[in-house]
């Protein structure tokens, strides 16, 4: 199938994460593209759309709010895959305990033909937060380092393109 990976990623971890889902789907055989959401086509030219942000303040990237208000009807009539990348999960305590869904990944919901929300586990380095950002993350007991789980990534992506199979039209070709 032919399938757009869309990101919104600020430092590039999440730019990396979209690329590891486009090349496991390549690898099963589906026609990839790989697109950051400030320049990615309209998604009315693919059978299936994965989008993912990192997330910033609870919120997915702008560039990716702009192009899920921009594509709402294509994203209504296709399947679609989100990912949210952040640190909730992976640095725990009271970042875990007040996570929720982004604003976006809301939206989709109840918009878009949404068949899975993940919350990923990204990365973070001192140097992208400001001073006042660091001190407030290390008295909340925040962590830095890179937290991605590339086998959860993997196999999350195996489980997509395994859904994107199964609902090819019978003898529609591999790609
Ligand atoms: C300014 C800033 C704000 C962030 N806010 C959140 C947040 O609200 N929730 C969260 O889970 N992670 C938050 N993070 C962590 C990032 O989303 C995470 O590090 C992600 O991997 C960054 O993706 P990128 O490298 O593609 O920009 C924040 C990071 C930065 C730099």
């Amino acid at each position: 199938m032919r399938v757009l990976v869309g990101y919104a990623s600020e430092h590039g971890s999440t730019r990396e994460v979209a690329q590891r889902i486009a090349d496991r789907l390549s690898e099963r055989g589906h026609s990839v593209e790989v697109w950051t959401l400030a320049d990615a086509p309209s998604a009315d030219g693919y059978e299936a759309v994965v989008l993912g942000s990192a997330v910033h303040g609870g919120a997915w990237l702008a560039e990716a709010s702009d192009y899920l208000h921009a594509n709402t009807a294509p994203l209504g009539q296709r399947p679609v895959w989100a990912f949210s990348v952040g640190l909730a999960r992976a640095v725990g305590g009271w970042f875990h305990k007040h996570a929720r869904d982004p604003q976006e990944v809301t939206e989709l919901r109840e918009s878009a033909r949404l068949r899975e929300h993940r919350l990923l586990a990204g990365a973070l380095s001192p140097e992208h937060l400001p001073m006042f950002g660091r001190a407030v993350y290390r008295i909340m007991g925040g962590r830095y380092g890179d937290f991605r789980d590339w086998t959860e990534i993997d196999d999350w992506a195996g489980a997509i393109a395994a859904d994107l199979s199964s609902s090819r039209p019978p003898g529609a070709a591999a790609v």
